[in-house]
This record gives C-alpha cells, structure tokens and sequence, in this order.
C-alpha cells in the first residue's frame, strides 16, 4: 500500500516535472521568436517610412501640376480651320464630296465653305451639306464665261475655282468682321479641292499657323511629290518639277494662311488672269516671303495630302446622261434634274447651318 503511493506520487512529480519542461521550452521558444520578429520589424518600419516619404513626395507633385495646369482649366479653344472647297458639276461630284465631307467629320473645329461654280446652288449640294453632319456655309458663284473651260479643254488651260475661292474669302472676312476680336482671331484658311485625299493629321499640322504654313503634296505635277526644301528650320527653296522660279511653286493643297493674317489683308485675292502656274503666288505674294513660311509635317518630310484625280467616268449607254458640267446630276436622282435648270439669278446666298460635329457625339 504505502509503496504504492509512493510509485503515484513519484509519477506526479515526473509529470510535473515535464510539464513544466515543456512550457519552459514552450516559453524560450515564444521568446526566440519574438526576438526573430523585432529583428524583421527594423527593416520593415524603414520600409513603411520611405514608402510613407515617396507617397508625399507624389501627392506634393501632383497638387504642384494641378496647380500649374489651373490657368488652362477652360480649355483653350482651338483655332477653327475654315476649308474653302470649289465644286462643280460632273458625275463625280457628290461621289468627290461624300469622301470629302467624311473626312471633314472627323475633325474637330473645321467649318466647311463650299463654293459651287454655279448660278445657283444646286439641290444635289444643298442636300448632301445638309445631311453630312460638318459644320458649313453654303455660297455659289458662276465663273464669268469668257474664263470658263469649255469641252474639250485641257483642265490647266486656265486655272479653275478662282472666282469661288475669291467668293469663299468674301465671305470669311464679311463674317469674321461680325465677330468679336477683329482682325485678331484665331483661325487657319485652307484650300481644299474636293478631288484631294486629306490625312487627318494635316489639319492638326495646320491649326497653329501663325502666317503662312506649308507642307508637301504628294501626287503633283508629275511627281511622286513635290516640297519645300527645310534648311535650319527654315524654307530655302521648293522641290517642284516645273520652273521653281515662281514665287511659291507650290500646290493650292500645300499651305493654310492664319485668319489673322487673311482679315489684316483685304484685298488679297486670287488673281484668275496669273499666267499658268502662278495662282497660289499670286494670292501669296503680298501675304508672306519665303523666310516667313513655316513648315510643318516634320520639316516637310512627310506627305500628308495627296493631290489624286478621279477619273472621269466613261458612260457606256448615252441614254443623254454623258454629258457633263451642263447640270445634269446623276447622282441626284433623274427628278432633280428638272430643278437644276430652273434659273435663280440671286446673288450669293449666305447660309450657314452650324451642327454638333458626331466627332463629338461620338
Ligand atoms: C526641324 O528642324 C529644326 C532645325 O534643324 C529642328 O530644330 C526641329 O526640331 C525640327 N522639327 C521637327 C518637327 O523635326
Ligand atoms: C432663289 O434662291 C432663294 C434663296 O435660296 C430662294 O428664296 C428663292 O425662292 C429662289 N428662287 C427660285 C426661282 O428658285
């Protein structure tokens, strides 16, 4: 009996022995790794404060360019392109302006002045305006018939579009005159005939003419291009196929004139009795001089407008619809073709439909 309890107590005290072993191993354990992570913890809180200073850092960097950035908050409007387009009657033409005006969509801040060579405006170009979405005025002024060309004439015999360009900057500057700022607004002029392919790009090229900018054309005068040759910055002579002696040897499609400079200049017109050739210097010359001219396109590395020509069609049946530039328009359904013949022998009708561009509906 008494050994027995003995042998119980002994293993109670064994026990309890070992317990305690255990929790005293338990509890260095505990303490080694506490030791472990105060060790981590060093790194770590440097790691927190940087991360803590950079984050300031960014915020301070923010709020300065915010701040910076608070004068522009209106958005500086852009300047307007104005494009003036001379147009005519032919099978082409609404096929000439549908690509054209699809163009014009999609950029932003252009307003569209077509010119038809014509006694009246036709419904064919009313409608089309009316439903291509780009903001526009519509004007038409018929070329005097001794300047006219007649069948069968080569198309440089004399230059075409004269008198429209000429009625489209009438037009411009009788406008802008109504508007506040002078002759100090903001703007470019362009022009645009309706057979060219335009990169969307050019027009942006184009927006900060302070003069006269200039760019190449592709596809002109028999050549893969034709260019102003930059040196320094700055024009020093024209890459041209034909008599480079010109004042400005260059395509109508190959500069834009600023606003400004077009309203400071009233009178600067184009000149329909310039020898071939020299109708883009005769509107220039008064305007700007080579040093002036500021190219753009990369220094006039790029061509960005093309001067293409479409092909005029050649009509298989007769059936009295070959015949061109007479009114008739194919395009515009054979009922409308009664309406072109009627005679409207008022002058110059101003209307301009201003639309929200789908460039910004978009
Ligand atoms: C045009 O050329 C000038 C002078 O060589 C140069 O300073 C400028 O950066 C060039 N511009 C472009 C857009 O390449
Ligand atoms: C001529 O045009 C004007 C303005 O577009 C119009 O008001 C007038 O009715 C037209 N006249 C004829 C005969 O078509």
């Amino acid at each position: 009996m008494a050994t027995r309890m003995k042998l119980k107590l002994k293993t109670v005290f064994v026990l309890y022995f070992m317990v305690s072993l255990l929790g005293l191993i338990y509890a260095l354990m505990q303490l080694g790794q506490r030791c472990d992570c105060t060790e981590h913890d060093i790194p770590k809180d440097r790691t927190i404060s940087r991360l803590r200073g950079e984050l300031h850092r960014l915020q301070e960097q923010i709020r300065k360019s915010e701040a910076t950035k608070q004068p522009q908050k209106p958005p500086a409007r852009q300047p307007t392109v104005f494009v003036i387009t001379p147009t005519y009657a032919r099978l082409v033409q609404k096929a000439e302006l549908t690509r054209l005006s699809q163009t014009f969509l999609h950029v932003p801040q252009l307003h569209w002045i077509v010119v038809e060579d014509s006694p009246h405006k036709t419904p064919l170009v009313t409608d089309l305006l009316v439903k291509s979405g780009v903001t526009y005025t519509h004007l038409h002024m018929p070329t005097a018939k001794d300047r006219k060309l007649q069948e069968g004439d080569p198309s440089w015999l004399k230059p075409r579009g004269v008198e429209q360009r000429n009625e489209g900057l009438r037009w411009l500057r009788e406008d802008r005159r109504a508007q506040p700022g002078g002759d100090n607004q903001q703007g470019v002029v362009y022009f645009a005939d309706d057979d060219n392919t335009y990169s969307l790009q050019i027009f942006e090229e184009m927006r900060s003419t302070q003069r006269v900018s200039v760019w190449p054309v592709g596809l002109v005068g028999g050549m893969k291009y034709e260019r102003p040759v930059v040196e320094g910055g700055k024009v020093v002579r024209f890459h041209t196929g034909w008599r480079p002696s010109r004042p400005f040897p260059m395509d109508m499609a190959g500069f834009a004139v600023s606003l400004k400079l077009v309203l400071s200049n009233p009178e600067a017109c184009f000149d329909g009795e310039a020898p071939m050739g020299f109708l883009e210097s005769s509107f220039l010359q008064g305007l700007v001089t080579m040093d002036e001219l500021e190219p753009k396109a990369d220094n006039c590395s790029k061509v960005l407008v093309w001067h293409t020509r479409t092909e005029k069609p050649k009509m298989k049946r007769r059936g009295g619809s070959a015949r061109s530039g007479t009114g008739f328009r194919p395009c515009g359904g054979g009922l409308r073709d009664t309406h072109t013949h009627t005679h409207n022998h008022t002058h110059t009708h101003i209307h301009t439909v201003k639309r929200t561009l789908l460039f910004n509906a978009a």
